[in-house]
């Protein structure tokens, strides 16, 4: 293996130029290969790294030369790149969620655990130490509820992310993020119930979200949460989670998951979520794909699955008006 792990990245968009930009500060890796179904995207991200452009994932996993890929496609997009990946023996790094079809997820799920593949999913919110320490105390005194949700104005820089047959909706795409986490603290969930309001959104062209979802969910605790995504409150938003156990009150708030922790009788604890998420996140990849100690990763591809099959199960709870089992 050459000195510097050599990455390939499958799709160049908006979250590619947040890694790319990681990857420059991460030790131990260049981008050296890159793809985008759009030409236009895969010119300006090779001029921004200096890696060479492949005209497909296939072409670019088995002729680049790359230790490892980092798939940055939408979530419709899946298929091709997990497949190429797989195909060459890859490790690979997918940017959440990791797709839309449970079918697809389970059947690449199987195959990295087959070929016992390093992946990475794109939770980074897992690496944050207001995350870890909440992790710790739990460990003892476990979490009984939570409450929180992702919610603000309808973006439009994307054609797709309005669209919920592409994106899945906001808490699919989005609010994952939050579920993730709900997961990462309580564990596996086994029952979601959603309701969704609609129709007060009008006017963005190609618009079929849910203006606003919130999903009551149990986990396998015996926890409960209700999680929430809204795109439709332009004047401003709002990012947190709130969670419960039977001695400790936990608040996450905003992007960068600061912490409030307090706990009956002692002094309130918090912690700032850190600056650079991404090269914390990218370096850990980097560094199991060089020594193959994977300890440092903190969400696996059949892990990232199950975070998604919880929102897709909230998207089936919403279509039939019932509780969704897991
Ligand atoms: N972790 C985070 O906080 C975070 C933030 C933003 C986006 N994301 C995720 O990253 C993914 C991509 O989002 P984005 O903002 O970069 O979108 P984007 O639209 O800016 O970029 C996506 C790129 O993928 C390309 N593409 C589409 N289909 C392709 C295919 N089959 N093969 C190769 N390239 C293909 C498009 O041409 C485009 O250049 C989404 O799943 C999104 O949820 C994660």
């Amino acid at each position: 293996m050459a000195d510097n792990i050599r990455l390939g990245f499958i799709g160049t968009g908006g979250i590619a130029r947040a890694h790319a930009d990681a990857i420059l500060t991460v030790t131990g890796a260049e981008i050296v290969a890159v793809t985008d179904a759009n030409p236009e995207a895969a010119a300006a991200m090779a001029e921004k790294t200096g890696a060479t452009v492949f005209e497909s994932a296939t072409a670019l996993t088995q002729d680049a030369g790359v230790d490892a890929v980092l798939i940055f496609v939408p979530p419709f997009a899946h298929g091709d790149a997990e497949r190429a990946a797989l195909s060459a023996n890859l490790p690979f790094f997918c940017e959440k969620p990791v797709g839309l079809d449970p079918g697809f997820l389970h059947e690449i799920a199987t195959e990295v655990e087959n070929l016992g593949l390093i992946t990475s999913v794109g939770y980074m919110t897992r690496y944050r130490q207001s995350v870890q320490r909440v992790r710790e105390i739990i460990a003892e005194d476990p979490p009984i509820m939570a409450f929180g949700g992702w919610w603000g104005g309808t973006p439009g820089h994307h054609p797709w992310w309005t669209d919920k047959s592409k994106s899945g909706g906001q808490f699919h795409e989005q609010a994952t993020h939050t579920v993730d986490l709900a997961r990462y603290l309580f564990g596996e969930v086994v029952e979601v119930y959603a309701a969704a309001a609609n129709g007060f959104n009008k006017g963005v062209p190609g618009y079929t979200m849910d203006d606003a979802v919130t999903v009551a969910m149990k986990f396998a605790n015996g926890g409960v949460a209700n999680l929430m995504a809204s795109c439709s409150s332009n004047a401003g938003g709002s990012l947190f989670l709130d969670v419960h156990s039977l001695n400790h009150n936990f608040h996450f708030s905003e992007w960068n998951h600061d912490v409030l922790i307090k706990a009956r009788g002692a002094e309130p604890e918090s912690i700032k979520g850190e600056e650079g998420i991404f090269t914390i996140e990218d370096q850990a990849f980097v560094d199991a794909v060089r020594t193959g100690d994977r300890s440092g990763i903190r969400s696996s591809y059949p892990d990232g699955v199950k975070s998604a099959l919880v929102s897709l199960a909230s998207n089936r709870s919403l279509e039939t008006g019932k509780p969704v089992s897991l």
